[in-house]
């Protein structure tokens, strides 16, 4: 259906635009992580958002769309709780904007690398919380 077309490129915008917010903030918040673990975990769900950015633009384009996503100027956080705090919530609207993009295609193919990506971020939210609950217990 037309509509459900136009409403899937919404929502892969609006997953495009969650994923550079990630890739913006991830940089300046490993660089003030001081443990290196959590600094390498970072890292890795930075790798796996780039990955999301891509194959979200891939399927905006098999779409015959265009990628108009914004780059959001999200406030980097300071301190290891604020940051994962702020990352948690990230991957809890990126779960959110994938889950709400499967609604809108019963191709098999699209459905499947939506929820790849939803499966993804429903680990990094699983790493993130693991992590913050460490943190919080001192
Ligand atoms: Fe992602
Ligand atoms: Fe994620």
């Amino acid at each position: 259906m037309a509509e459900d077309r136009a409403k899937l490129l919404q929502a892969l915008n609006e997953a495009l635009s969650a994923e550079y917010g990630a890739l913006w903030l991830l940089p300046q918040h490993m660089a003030q992580v001081e443990d290196e673990e959590l600094r390498r975990q970072l890292g890795l769900i930075a790798d796996a958002e780039l990955e999301h950015a891509e194959k979200s633009a891939r399927m905006i384009y098999e779409l015959g769309g265009k990628p108009n996503a914004d780059l959001p100027q999200l406030r980097p956080r300071s301190g290891v709780r604020e940051i994962l705090e702020a990352h948690v919530e990230g991957e809890k609207q990126s779960i959110a904007i994938y889950e709400r993009a499967m609604t809108f295609t019963e191709d098999p193919r699209m459905r499947k690398m939506l929820a790849e990506m939803k499966g993804d971020e429903e680990g990094h939210q699983r790493l993130l919380e693991r992590s913050l609950a460490r943190v919080k217990a001192g």
